[in-house]
């Protein structure tokens, strides 16, 4: 992967094999100008090549904001149709992390606001520290959520409470934000990093084709109907079946003794 010096809004650090993804605006609160999504689609291509990483972290720096949002400035001189490819674009973003075949977490250490509350829904698991606020407050400047904020949203905490925040623009707190699900851990901020960690690994030490498979069998079937995802999974289940990872991970169990997985 690239090295932290080739990006001007991220910051990239590999802890053992997990990437962590700090974006790195906070003059501005992290919020995510053009610049910075080209960098975060760039950066997350390159954790998904890479076979060395097998979970990514994204997180903002300093103690205040995870990201704020789309950039206003930016927003604030564009056309329609500029903004229609806008929201495409950031879409797309969003998308890379969404459809990564590894581990994605959001570690939300303060605000998570507009498209940082819609990079945050992409991520896998969301887990916030405690001054983490979450909310989609684009309605109050005249728009609505364009990094797939109205579609991610409802899918997570269901549609009567998606419509509650995304009408009234309301922010919640990290313990709010916990009960009904949008995050699914709440962590002092001084730990959040060693648990976003934690969370990678214990997901790494299972087979990796498998938790590639479980991300697919959910991520996709949540699009399906429930038939037809019961026959995804179905078909994932038994093209897992033929890996050398599956026969040495029942073996190690008959055995008793930790499989030694080797993504194959
Ligand atoms: N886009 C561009 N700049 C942003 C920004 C955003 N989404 N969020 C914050 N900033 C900038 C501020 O303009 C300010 O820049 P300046 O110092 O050059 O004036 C700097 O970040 C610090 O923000 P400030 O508002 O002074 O901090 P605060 O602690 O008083 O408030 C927030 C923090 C997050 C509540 C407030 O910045 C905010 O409401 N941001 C916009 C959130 C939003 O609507 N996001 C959705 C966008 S679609």
């Amino acid at each position: 992967m690239s090295n932290a010096e080739t990006f001007r809004n991220l910051l990239l650090e590999r802890r053992g094999p997990v990437t962590v993804l700090f974006v790195n605006r906070p003059d501005k609160l992290n919020a995510l100008n053009r610049e910075t999504l080209v960098e975060i689609d760039r950066a997350v291509a390159g954790f998904r090549a890479d076979p060395g990483q097998g979970a990514l972290v994204v997180t903002g720096t300093g103690e205040k904001s995870f990201v704020s949002g789309a950039d206003i400035a930016e927003l604030a001189a564009l056309s329609p149709r500029e903004a229609e490819e806008t929201s495409r674009f950031g879409q797309g973003v969003m998308e890379q992390l969404e459809r990564s075949a590894k581990p994605v977490i959001a570690a939300v250490n303060g605000y998570a606001l507009g498209g940082g509350c819609e990079l945050a829904l992409a991520c896998h698991v969301r887990i916030a520290s405690e001054n983490a606020a979450l909310g989609l407050p684009e309605v109050g400047l005249g728009l609505i959520p364009g990094y797939g904020g109205t579609q991610r949203l409802p899918r997570l905490v269901g549609l009567g409470r998606a419509i509650e925040l995304i009408t009234t623009g309301r922010r919640v707190k990290a313990d709010e934000a916990l009960a009904f699900g949008l995050v699914s851990r709440v962590v002092p901020l001084a730990q959040l990093l060693e648990e976003a960690e934690k969370l990678a690994l214990a997901m790494l030490k299972n087979g990796p084709l498998a938790v590639a498979a479980a991300l697919e069998a959910v991520q996709r079937g949540m699009q399906l109907p429930l038939d037809a995802g019961l026959r995804l999974e179905s078909a994932l289940f038994g093209v897992i079946s033929s890996s050398e990872d599956t026969h040495e991970g029942l073996r190690a169990f008959l055995e008793k003794r930790p499989a030694n997985f080797q993504r194959r």
